[in-house]
């Protein structure tokens, strides 16, 4: 079932999402759906509070970035009670675009490499690291989470 997606200047976008556990009602559903959403609006991630639920889970499907960068190749992934543990020093500058905010994208500096701990969609946890688009695209839907668009680091 395709969602629908919250406009930016909804304030669940500006909530710090909760946490949540295997027993989340209808979780494997809603999985399949924030997918279902995401390709349906030629997406590459789509995270909980976009959908207006402010749960930390966000889908990522990087593939059709790969003719650009080749480690985008079959990059999907669910994150669930994702923490970012290390970021490097070293950043790198990418536009951006969210479907929360159609029609735009803006230059964000983020740091290049990150370390992820988190659950996959059976509860698995994994520390992982991450660099170039997939630590990109992994830190945009992070900020979900946080409550956090990327305007918001955008230098005005
Ligand atoms: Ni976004």
């Amino acid at each position: 079932m395709i969602l629908p997606v919250v406009a930016y200047g909804h304030p669940v976008l500006k909530h710090v999402a909760e946490e949540i556990d295997q027993d989340y009602p209808g979780l494997q559903q809603l999985i399949a759906d924030m997918f279902e959403t995401m390709y349906h609006s030629e997406g590459v991630g789509l995270a909980a509070p976009q959908i207006n639920k402010s749960i930390r889970l966000f889908v990522i499907d990087a593939d059709p970035f790969h003719e650009t960068y080749p480690e985008a190749k079959g990059f999907k992934k669910v994150f669930i009670n994702p923490e970012i543990v290390e970021v490097s020093e070293e950043t790198w500058t990418f536009r951006e675009g969210c479907l929360s905010l159609p029609d735009m994208n803006e230059e964000v500096v983020r740091p290049s490499k990150i370390v992820v701990n988190y659950l996959d969609e059976n509860f698995v946890e994994h520390e992982e690291e991450f660099d170039g688009i997939k630590a990109r695209v992994i830190q945009h839907e992070y900020d979900h989470l946080e409550g956090k668009v990327y305007v918001d680091r955008v230098a005005p």
